[in-house]
């Protein structure tokens, strides 16, 4: 998924303060907090650390656990990796074993004509909004109910289904009638959204000890964690830095992920989930310094390492500030530069503001 603020480009930076903490640490255990995409703990996983991911959101909290599961002996039985090389997550192996069964399986699903999803979502649906084709928003909704039955069922675990939901968000988003990010939907069906849908083959680390991935308001995990007796050489922190909700930006993942349509009606023309859910104080001008004060001070960690923006909505000065009075000392900073996330491409007649952003990272120890 094309994630606003992955941190894919920026894992060479991420890299050599990995590498130095796991030289000095027995076992070095890794805090992600604010996971995304997951790819940050998934480097971390791949580094030797035991990882622990969190975000606010169910979509990521399940592409996290498809990346740091240590797949059961059973779904790996006769798996064979895989050299149909479809759609998937990159690196690792994509495995078929009991997959090899599950996934056709899902593919030949077909939701009723009046399901739900279909009208309020698909092309030709009640509420006529485009964000699927008609024949994929059928099979989206078919197969997605599909994966709930066989864990009723009883036929697949909880880790198999959080394998298979990532497959298949990772799948939508190849046909998804969307300008990259999943906010709202384009005016007419394009061209790559007629594509048939796939669930992607999940990519496993077969291997690795298996981390694991919450769902949580950051302070409030970081406080869970704390109760729980958990400590971590590293905390990453990576929050949003300016004002845009990762919950209205990516609301039809987060409705796909959990699937609970019979819980709320969807708001306005694009759709959105629940006005209250999703909102955060690390995007309020006024919320976020207090907010990281408390993530810093109640972290469960001996280092920090933080991500954040020079258009961030707390300048870089006060967050070195913020980093001190949490008891953090001597906080390094390095700036990286960053191309801008874009949801469209270039055209000749828009105009940018400037091409990089500098995004600098934090580092300081306790
Ligand atoms: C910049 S992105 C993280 C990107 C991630 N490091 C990656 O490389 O994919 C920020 C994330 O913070 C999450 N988020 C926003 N507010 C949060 C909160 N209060 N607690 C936990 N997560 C939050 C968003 O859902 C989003 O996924």
């Amino acid at each position: 998924v094309n994630y606003i603020g992955s941190k894919r480009s920026l894992l060479p930076s991420i890299g050599p303060f990995l590498d130095q903490i796991r030289a000095a640490a027995a076992q070095p255990r890794l805090l992600d907090i604010f996971s995304g995409t997951g790819i940050v703990s998934q480097f971390g996983r791949m580094k030797g650390f035991d990882v622990v991911a969190n975000d606010l959101q169910e979509y990521a909290r399940v592409t996290a656990q498809a990346l740091l599961e240590d797949p059961a002996p059973a779904l790996l039985a006769g798996a064979a990796v895989s050299d149909r090389a479809r759609v998937g997550l990159d690196e690792g192996v994509a495995v078929w074993g009991l997959l090899e069964s599950l996934i056709p399986e899902l593919e030949a699903a077909v939701a009723a004509e009046d399901h739900p999803f279909v009208e309020e979502y698909v092309e030709g649906g009640r509420a006529e909004r485009l964000y699927l084709s008609r024949l994929n928003g059928l099979k989206l909704a078919g197969a997605r109910d599909l994966i709930e039955d066989m864990l009723r069922d009883g036929r697949v675990t909880a880790d198999t289904h959080d394998l298979l939901v990532a497959g298949l968000l990772e799948g939508i988003d190849r046909v998804a009638n969307t300008a990259s990010v999943y906010g709202a939907y384009l005016k007419k069906v394009k061209k790559s959204a007629q594509n048939p849908f796939r669930v992607a083959v999940p990519r496993v680390f077969p291997g690795l000890p298996a981390g694991r991935a919450l769902r949580g308001d950051a302070n409030e995990t970081v406080r869970a964690l704390t109760r729980a007796g958990e400590s971590f050489s590293l905390m990453y922190v990576d929050p949003p830095y300016n004002s845009r909700l990762y919950a209205s930006n990516y609301h039809l993942l987060e409705t796909i992920a959990r699937w609970d349509l019979a819980d709320f009606t969807p708001r306005g023309k694009t759709g959105l989930r629940p006005r209250e859910e999703g909102t955060s104080d690390y995007c309020s001008k006024r919320g976020v310094r207090a907010v990281v004060l408390d993530l810093l001070t109640e972290a469960p960690a001996e280092a920090v390492l933080f991500s954040y923006s020079d258009e961030g909505l707390l300048p870089h000065d006060d967050l070195v500030q913020v980093m001190l009075e949490a008891g953090f000392r001597d906080p390094q900073t390095t700036a990286v530069d960053y191309k801008r996330f874009r949801a469209d491409k270039d055209s000749e007649n828009r105009v940018y503001s400037g091409d990089d952003v500098v995004e600098y990272l934090i580092y300081a120890r306790r």
